[in-house]
Order: C-alpha cells, then sequence, then structure tokens
C-alpha cells in the first residue's frame, strides 16, 4: 500500500489514522492529486488564506500549508488526528483545525472541499459559505464523478451560486462555484424528531448518523437495554444522537453515563439530548474520540454499541473489531458489552474470539438484527 504522494516533485509521506501495519486504504485519493494539480496550475501568490473542508487525513492541509495559511474544518476526530501526524510527519507548517459546526474564518482567499458524504451536510456547509465568503472567492470541490449527481449541482446553486464541473479525471471531477445565489434559503443546523413509542424527542446537527430518522437497529435496541442498573458506569460507544444514552439515562436515574463518538456533531447533539430529556442535573459526559482510545482499563460496567461499518470514505469492519477490543479492555471483570448489529455481519464470531464462546449469548434478534451480550 503506497504511503508516499509525489507530486511537482514533491513528496508527502501520509498515512491514516490510526496508523495500522497492516493497512490496506491509501491516505489520500486521486481527488486531493486533482485538486492539488489543478490549484498548482493557478500559481497562486504565497501566503493566500486556503480554507480547506473535509480534508480525509490531511494531505490537502500537508499541501498546501507549505506555501499558504490554511485553515481545515472537518467533523471528524480521526481526520483532524491523521492531519495533525502527517503534519508533524511531513514537517509542515502549523494548520489551524476547526469542526465543520464552527463559523466559517475571515478573509479566505480559496476553499477547497472533498465533497462530504451525506447531503444535508454539504447543504450546512454550502449555506455556511454563502453567508461568509465574498463572490469573489473561488470554492472548488472534488469527489468521485459517480457521486455528483445533477441533484449534487442543483444543491451548489441554489445554496452557494454559479456552478459548473470539470472534465473527469482519474474517475473524479471537480466542482467550480461562487457565493452568489441571489435567494438565500434557510437552514436550520438541527433537524428535531420524536423518538415514537418512547418519551423523547432527538436534535441531530447535519452529520450525524441517520439524523432524519430513527436507526433500525437503534429502535429494536430501545427495546432490549437493561434497567437494573443502579449506579453503575455505562459507556454508550458511537453514540451518534445519543438515542441509546438517552434511553438508558431514562431506565436508570443513577447511572453515570459517558457518550463517545468520533464525529464532533454527534457528540454536541448526543449532549443537547441527554440534557433535554434528562434535566439540567444529570451529569454525564460526551466525548470526541476515536473508540475508547487512552481509557483506562476496568471502568466501566457496561458498554453498548451499535458499531459503524464504514470509516470516513472506507467500508470496513475493522472499527466494530476495535471497539469491541477497547470495550473488553474498559470493562471491569464480570462487566458486560451489549451490541446490536446485522445478522450478516457475523458479530457473534468476534465476540467469540475476543470473550470466549461460554461469555457471549444472544439477548434477542429479529429478521434483520441481532442483540448479543459479552461479559468480561
Ligand atoms: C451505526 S452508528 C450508531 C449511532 C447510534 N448509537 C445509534 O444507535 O443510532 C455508529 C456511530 O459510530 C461512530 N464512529 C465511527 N467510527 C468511530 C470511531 N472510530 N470511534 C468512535 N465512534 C465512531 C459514528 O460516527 C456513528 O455515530
Amino acid at each position: 500500500m503506497k504511503t508516499e504522494l509525489t507530486l511537482h516533485e514533491r513528496t508527502l509521506s501520509l498515512h491514516r489514522f490510526p496508523k495500522r501495519s497492516n493497512e490496506t486504504l491509501q491516505a489520500w485519493d486521486a481527488g486531493d492529486e486533482y485538486l492539488i494539480n489543478h490549484v498548482e496550475e493557478l500559481a497562486l501568490p504565497p501566503q493566500q488564506h486556503v480554507l480547506i473542508l473535509n480534508d480525509h487525513c490531511g494531505a490537502l492541509s500537508c499541501w498546501f500549508s507549505k506555501q499558504h495559511k490554511v485553515t481545515m474544518m472537518s467533523d471528524s476526530f480521526i481526520s483532524h488526528q491523521a492531519t495533525k501526524a502527517n503534519l508533524l510527519a511531513n514537517h509542515a507548517d502549523e494548520v489551524r483545525l476547526l469542526s465543520t459546526y464552527d463559523a466559517i474564518p475571515d478573509n479566505v482567499d480559496l476553499v477547497l472541499v472533498q465533497l462530504p458524504k451525506s447531503n444535508r451536510h454539504l447543504v450546512w456547509q454550502l449555506h455556511q459559505l454563502r453567508q461568509s465568503l465574498p463572490e469573489s472567492v473561488a470554492v472548488i470541490a472534488v469527489n468521485k464523478a459517480k457521486e455528483i449527481h445533477t441533484s449534487t449541482l442543483k444543491l451548489f446553486e441554489k445554496h452557494l451560486g454559479q456552478t459548473k464541473t470539470s472534465l473527469a479525471w482519474k474517475k473524479h471531477r471537480l466542482v467550480f462555484s461562487q457565493a452568489n445565489a441571489t435567494s438565500v434559503p434557510q437552514v436550520s443546523p438541527y433537524t428535531r424528531w420524536q423518538v415514537d413509542q418512547h418519551d423523547f424527542w432527538l436534535n441531530n446537527l447535519p452529520n450525524v448518523y441517520s439524523g432524519e430518522s430513527l436507526d433500525l437497529g437503534a429502535r429494536f435496541m430501545l427495546e432490549h437495554l437493561p434497567k437494573d442498573l443502579g449506579d453503575k458506569k455505562v459507556i454508550d460507544l458511537g453514540c451518534g444522537n445519543g438515542v441509546l444514552s438517552v434511553k438508558l439515562g431514562q431506565l436508570n436515574p443513577n447511572i453515570q453515563l459517558t457518550c463517545v463518538d468520533e464525529s464532533f456533531m454527534s457528540i454536541e447533539s448526543a449532549s443537547k439530548n441527554l440534557t433535554e430529556a434528562l434535566g439540567n442535573n444529570r451529569e454525564f459526559r460526551c466525548v470526541a474520540n476515536n473508540c475508547l482510545d487512552g481509557f483506562s482499563a476496568a471502568q466501566a460496567d457496561l458498554v453498548v454499541c451499535n458499531p459503524p461499518f464504514h470509516q470516513q470514505q472506507a467500508i470496513t469492519d475493522h472499527i466494530a473489531w476495535q471497539m469491541f477490543c477497547d470495550a473488553k479492555h474498559v470493562l471491569n471483570n464480570g462487566g458486560q458489552l451489549l451490541v446490536i448489529g446485522n445478522r450478516h455481519l457475523g458479530y457473534d464470531g468476534k465476540l467469540t474470539r475476543l470473550f470466549g464462546k461460554t461469555n457471549v449469548k444472544t439477548v434477542a434478534a429479529n429478521k434483520k438484527f441481532v442483540i448479543l451480550q459479552a461479559t468480561k
């Protein structure tokens, strides 16, 4: 797997985060290369303020920080960590890191965008750019050509301004736009809906997983959460909007809750939802993190987890495995990990390998999902 990106007689050494010896995924894509090649041809004067949105692992930040002042905005804690590590490894200049919920910085000269996965997140970013950028600032976005639909370009036209596209290169396409749309539709940061059959509402920032409606797996899990936990210490690993924590908190008024997610918007949404459902006097922690990195051993009695099956842009099951290993590490002896997953994902095999066959049992199953409990 390549870790060196060479363009224009310059080489960057780039790794994903966390760095893994058996990594199969590259830390940049042809979209990064297309953007770099295009901007190099523009021959910008030095020390421009380049705003980069959604840099995956920091390839763009490393490249452009050599000659320019760079601000990078991303909702992903993992992208922030990858960017920091790659900047350090390439002796690159400092880059200002912000989340995509922060305000667009002032005095930007050029905006480069790796298109985000969800349209809601894209609309939020375009809306933010339209509110803050002068018309003269070019916005150049990139994605796989097959991901840039007519509807994607319509979102650009509606929320940002005039838009055109480039020819495809290595299956990627550039989108050129500028902030000159005449009418600017209101875009609210939160969607809010009630969890039917359960007594609470959820607020969801634009990049929250299943932010438009309840995830089917989560719905099934809600019916099987324990209600006899006393003052136990509970971790919601990959909490998203905090749906599982809110229910656990309602069922168990004395538990000590910690929510963990790699999405800053998820952490913000979970915190808002817990306060709204449980009141201002309940204490809980919401932490942006990669799985349970840095958590000490034997500190929790229950970990609940609805694992992701993709990380940033890549489909992978190594996160689920990392989550299960980390959960085992942080659990006290006798502590339990409660996991929901699609039947076909085979989490029972992974949990058996880690916890031993006799310590893994099925709590509930339906046609699509299975809930498993592993005891340390
Ligand atoms: C399937 S969603 C579950 C969300 C919520 N718990 C639910 O049941 O609807 C998985 C969550 O894991 C988060 N996630 C992905 N990779 C992660 C990582 N390395 N560390 C922590 N959280 C991660 C995602 O942002 C997402 O919110």
